[in-house]
């Protein structure tokens, strides 16, 4: 029977992961929201990290935004942590500290869609709800010979629709694990390794010869490409200028080094950030060599950013969100990836 197959291999086979050491609602929760659009490998250090500076609801609602930015720093989709954070202000608030186990109630979480819902009452409370992300619904279309397109979001439903006929009542908590460590260690995306699947004999896809089509997933909009000037710029004291990004939109709060986008084809692009540091920050400076180029890819923009270093000649003040600081000052602070490989290649070039 397809449940036992899929859970019995999931029991036999499964990683060795730390979010599976025990059911806190809360580390399951955490997990979840690390896995989304980060692999297995990059989150299992982040989320140690995590939950031995935030053990609990009570740990992480009490702590600065702050910290929990710097917590998360490098793992990317910041808005992800800020939805975590306020959220489990609002479970610490007004349930007692208790992550709801109604379906209705947890779907009203920031930050807690349908998967993340799913993925806490079956895992942690052992619920029959589907959990269903883009791994889940490629296997399920291989395994039902599902043809509908994975990119448009009215085809979750009809997934979640096969997870409720399919789901095990007796363990709903492996059968979704199982799904997910299916797609993550056999019917991966290209050359699923069919000849090792369990659930191999319920595979309609496999017994027509079809895996390799499935699942149908048009691409993405149009993927945008911009071109960025950065610099590391220093006073006399060897101070660095850094400035906060805006409260709203990508990479909210982080800090980043002086930058544009460069949008004038026939300007010098350094003569551009000069002015703009001017005009923004009411600085003087200086810009010298490159240190690096640095493309860094979001999901729907592409930054390619040149990456000069310079001098500050006079600065008229600081504020909130422009400071000068020492380099030991400056690991206090969230940056940006792509910033932060800026201040390695800038160190790396001067030593
Ligand atoms: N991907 C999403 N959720 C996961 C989980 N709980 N374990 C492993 N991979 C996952």
């Amino acid at each position: 029977m397809f449940q036992q197959d899929l859970i019995g291999w999931f029991e036999a086979e499964q990683r060795d992961l730390p979010w599976r050491k025990d059911k806190d609602p809360y580390k399951v929760w955490v997990s979840e929201i690390m896995l989304q659009q980060t692999r297995v490998d990059t989150v299992i250090p982040y989320f140690l990290r995590f939950i031995e500076q935030f053990p609990t609801i009570q740990a992480l609602s009490t702590a600065e935004e702050d910290r929990v930015l710097k917590a998360w720093e490098g793992l990317g989709y910041y808005s992800r942590a800020r939805n975590l954070q306020s959220a489990v202000k609002e479970v610490h608030e007004n349930y007692g500290g208790i992550v709801p186990d109604d379906p209705k109630e947890i779907s009203t979480l920031k930050g807690v869609g349908p998967y993340t819902a799913g993925a806490i009452l079956s895992i942690a409370y052992g619920i029959p709800e589907p959990a269903v992300d883009g791994n889940v619904m490629r296997v399920l279309s291989r395994i039902l010979l599902i043809w509908d397109d994975i990119a448009k979001a009215s085809s979750r439903k009809i997934f979640e629709e096969a997870v409720r006929r399919l789901i095990s009542h007796e363990n709903p908590s492996y059968f979704n694990q199982a799904l997910m460590e299916l797609g993550a260690l056999i019917c991966t995306p290209t050359s699923p390794s069919c000849l090792l699947c369990p659930v191999r004999e319920h595979c309609q896809a496999f017994q027509e010869g079809s895996q390799n089509e499935l699942p149908i997933k048009t691409k993405n909009k149009k993927h945008r490409h911009v071109q960025i000037a950065a610099a590391v710029l220093r006073n006399d004291e060897g101070k660095i200028l850094i400035h906060k990004r805006p409260e709203k939109g990508l990479l909210a709060n982080l800090w980043e080094f002086p930058n544009i986008e460069v949008a004038l084809p026939f300007v010098n692009e350094k003569d551009q950030l000069k002015e703009a540091v001017k005009d923004l920050y009411k600085a003087d400076i200086q810009i010298g060599g490159m240190i690096g180029q640095i493309e860094h890819v979001f999901s729907h923009l592409t930054w390619n950013i040149n990456a000069y270093e310079g001098k500050i000649q006079s600065i008229e003040m600081e504020s909130k969100e422009l400071k000068l600081v020492t380099i030991e000052e400056m690991k206090e602070f969230t940056f940006s990836v792509s910033h932060q490989k800026m201040m390695k290649q800038y160190f790396e070039g001067d030593e």
